[in-house]
């Protein structure tokens, strides 16, 4: 979709795909608003539907589905067992990737719980590029840890570096050299790393880091569940892969690793997940798991229809157009709220549009949740659903103080095929109108605080009354808008 150019000035990402269903949407009123999120406890994963306007809380299983995925689900087979559903996904899995045995499961944490039973040991250690929330718990909660080597350039928020994901190879090396090989369980490459603003790693760097495993001897694990937007970003920016197809870019990744597990609520634009593996004794270690918490070997947890739906979605995934409407998006948001000031991370990476809250609200101390306070105060401005990524999804330390997060983000994500772009414009609109009247906006605490993944459902009530300061200045400035 990148090479339509316009006669006029602007510049903008063009659709190639048509809407063919519909979804109505509501925006409430701002006063309506407000009282939808303080019954919500401040938290934007309370929220209902019903009260969003733009939901741009995830893509986890709320990417658009195309034609032919729909159409594919109508032909799923229900049977319990052996099912032709299952051997179509098994099948062209195994064409993409090359690696020879599948498990299926329910969706990623639920493999990332199966590998961290399977191979992670009290005092075992997992290096990777970054954590993800729900892999960090699962690896902790078998009694590892885990070892951040996100390269310095990684955490610097405004940059030009094309791959931020990139792991600190000699870091790795150097953390190799202290605790020996035996003591790391696997090294985890998290493709288009999450929670620092979906940032791509390079395919030399996965090399790199594997020449290290293989030469110590440590299994090398690829999270691919945000595999399209780095696989994207490596056939636009890294120089060595240009004349390479998104197909031949997938099979070089994977035959760097020895496991590959995805959440398909995101790869493949469906819900479920999975856990590729090449050696046949990993495999049969894991699969003793998947009857016991997934369901049988033939569906594991999934439904048949989201089955066939994946199937279809690996295929459409290795279309550039496909996999480039999310990150030119992206990049387009990212790019007009620089313009104006805003800050962002940058460059543009992917999932979602990633806005600095640590310099949008430098008056409140990461102790009182600055992110949090930005996702709630852009739902009240503008029925916008956004997620909290810094200091509130972390976890306390071994004496009950936060973990203050190496960056406080709101996350903006925007479901692949899901949102026009008069309605990224009005979000633009609404976060400028947000960060000129961000002296309002005040700091949040917990009311009701739960331990493990407190950001998912725990409770938190304002420091002050600067939510109806913010509704009052939205009046004065709106009139009687929605
Ligand atoms: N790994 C990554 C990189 C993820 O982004 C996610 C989910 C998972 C694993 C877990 O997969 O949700 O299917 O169990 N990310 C979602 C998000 C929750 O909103 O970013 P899951």
């Amino acid at each position: 979709m990148s090479k339509v150019k316009f006669f006029g000035d602007e510049q903008f990402p063009l659709e190639m795909h048509k809407v063919r269903i519909v979804q109505k949407l509501h925006l409430p009123p701002v006063e309506e608003r407000l009282a939808a999120i303080s019954a919500a406890g401040n938290n934007t994963f309370l929220l209902q539907n019903k009260d969003v306007f733009m939901d741009m809380l995830t893509d986890s299983g709320v990417n658009a589905m195309s034609d032919q995925q729909q159409a594919a689900m109508l032909i799923a087979d229900d049977s319990y067992a052996g099912s032709a559903t299952y051997t179509r996904l098994e099948n062209k899995l195994q064409e993409i990737f090359g690696l020879p045995y599948f498990l299926p499961a329910h969706q990623g944490r639920a493999c990332e719980n199966i590998l961290a039973q399977t191979l992670v040991t009290p005092g075992s250690i997992v290096p990777m590029n970054y954590h993800f929330t729900t892999t960090r718990a699962h690896i902790t909660r078998n009694g590892g840890s885990v070892e951040e080597l996100i390269t310095a350039a990684g955490i610097e928020v405004t940059s030009t570096h094309p791959f931020k994901g990139n792991m600190d190879v000699a870091g790795l090396s150097a953390l190799i050299a202290r605790h020996g090989g035996g003591k790391i369980a696997f090294v985890r490459m998290e493709a288009g790393t999450n929670l620092i603003g979906g940032q791509p790693f390079s395919l030399e760097n996965l090399a790199e880091v594997q020449r290290l495993c293989r030469q110590h001897g440590i299994l090398l694990v690829l999270d691919a569940s945000l595999l399209a937007d780095n696989l994207y970003f490596i056939k636009e920016r890294e120089a060595a892969c240009q004349a390479l197809s998104i197909r031949e870019i997938t099979r070089r990744m994977a035959d760097l690793c020895d496991i590959i597990y995805f959440s398909a609520r995101k790869l493949g634009h469906s819900r479920g997940g999975g856990i590729l593996i090449r050696d046949e004794a990993l495999f049969r270690k894991m699969r003793g798991l998947v009857p016991l918490f997934e369901g049988f070997l033939t569906y594991g947890g999934m439904s048949v229809r989201e089955m066939e739906a994946i199937t279809v979605g690996l295929e459409e995934t290795m279309d550039e157009d496909m996999i480039g409407q999310g990150p030119q998006f992206i990049a387009y948001m990212v790019d007009e709220l620089q313009k104006r000031g805003v800050p962002v991370i940058t460059p543009a990476g992917g999932l979602g549009c990633h806005i600095n809250a640590m310099e949008f609200l430098p008056h409140i101390p990461q102790r009182h949740y600055p992110s949090g306070a930005l996702a709630v105060a852009l739902y009240i401005a503008g029925g916008i659903r956004g997620m909290e990524r810094g200091t509130l999804s972390e976890v306390r330390d071994a004496d009950g103080n936060d973990t203050l997060a190496h960056m406080e983000l709101l996350r903006l994500a925007l479901p692949r095929r899901v949102f026009t772009l008069s309605q990224i414009k009005y979000a633009i609109d609404r976060i400028c109108w947000l960060h000129q009247h961000r002296a309002l906006i005040g700091g949040l605490e917990f009311t009701d605080e739960p331990e493990i993944l407190r950001f998912f459902y725990g409770r938190l009530q304002p420091l002050s009354d600067w939510q109806q300061q913010l509704v009052s200045a939205f009046r004065k400035d709106f009139g009687d808008s929605l």
